[in-house]
């Protein structure tokens, strides 16, 4: 008989926390001028499959730049870190980025934090049995309005690992307080702190081709939240009325995703309708970018004391430890 040990790891549902009326806030969203989609509505199963193939073009630079950052400063940044903390991945996704650095943490608890439940529970699946001496938790929520993990987490020191440059879809002023929310649980434990990946400013031309692919898998990504929606709340968007546009936005510093739509069209969404006039967007997501002393003084401005980064070759891209 083999030794049918039970994987170690649990999902906690905390998707219902923070959304009251989720499908009424996604229909004011659209109802208003201009129309808005949260970019948690990106990331249904199709969604994080085709998330995955963004990050393998040729175009998309922050997930190999990341990678590379990361194994390239190995131990420097896990000797900042420090062994034995409580784990903390934020949007961990397909948990690969986490993956490679429990060997170098030796985490007592790895806490998996996603809005996609089916991507955690899979990954989650596949580590658990590498890792038996880690207590692994899969968290579904979205935390953009809180983190919902106070109650599973205990008095030793907590690493917040936030990779990919997430962060840049918060406005910069939600950013502080997100990062502040963050800051206050750190500052309960001694030997805690935030492990964040940071995308750089840079040239116009690098960041248009980064969010407008040519292969038109970023495209897919952002209308694929129209279908979505479709699905989830039973709306009539025409797929295709509705075209990709993705540049980045010089005076603002940030990436912008829209759809755009392509004729005169009326949407039901269940109840209500909205009209859309040719031309007309749907604001879909900010990417801001941040120079490394812009982003310093973000750490700061939340109450951190200590920042350290590190750059890729190329400057573009940081990867900061803030305690
Ligand atoms: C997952 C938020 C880091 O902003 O670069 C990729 C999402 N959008 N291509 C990013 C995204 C279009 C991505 N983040």
């Amino acid at each position: 008989m083999p030794d049918t040990k039970p994987v170690q790891y649990r999902i906690v549902d905390r998707s219902g926390a923070s959304n009251g009326d989720e499908r009424a806030r996604v229909v004011e969203a659209l109802l208003a001028t201009p129309a808005r989609i949260e970019p948690k509505y990106f990331y249904d199963e199709l969604g994080c499959a085709l998330y995955g193939a963004i990050c393998r073009l040729p175009e998309y630079y922050p997930t190999r730049t990341e990678v590379a950052l990361f194994r390239e400063h190995r131990s420097d940044i896990a000797d900042a870190v420090g062994r034995g903390r409580q784990f903390v991945d934020l949007g961990a996704g397909d948990c690969c980025k986490a993956e490679a650095w429990l060997p170098f943490m030796s985490p007592a608890r790895y806490i998996a934090v996603d809005i996609a439940g089916p991507e955690i529970e899979r990954a989650l699946a596949r580590m658990a049995p590498d890792f038996p001496e880690v207590e692994m938790i899969g968290v579904v929520a979205d935390f953009s309005a809180g983190l919902p993990i106070d109650d599973l987490l205990d008095a030793r020191g907590v690493t917040f690992f936030y990779p990919g440059s997430s962060i840049g879809n918060f406005m910069p002023a939600d950013a502080i307080a997100f990062l502040k929310t963050v800051r206050v649980q750190c500052s309960r434990r001694a030997g805690s702190g935030l492990l964040i990946g940071v995308d750089g400013k840079k040239a116009k031309s690098v960041l248009d081709a980064a969010y407008d692919d040519a292969l038109g898998v970023t495209a897919a990504f952002n209308r694929n939240a129209l279908l979505h929606l479709n699905t989830k709340y039973g709306f009539d968007f025409d797929l295709d009325g509705f075209a990709h546009r993705g540049f980045y936005n010089d005076r603002e510093g940030r990436v912008e995703m829209h759809l755009e739509a392509l004729r005169a069209q009326t949407v039901n969404l269940g109840g209500r309708s909205r009209a859309f006039t040719a031309g007309e967007r749907i604001h879909t997501e900010n990417s801001y970018k941040y120079r490394p002393d812009e982003f310093a003084r973000l750490l700061r401005d939340a109450g951190f004391t200590s920042v350290r980064n590190w750059s890729s070759p190329d400057g573009g891209y940081f990867v900061f430890y803030a305690a």
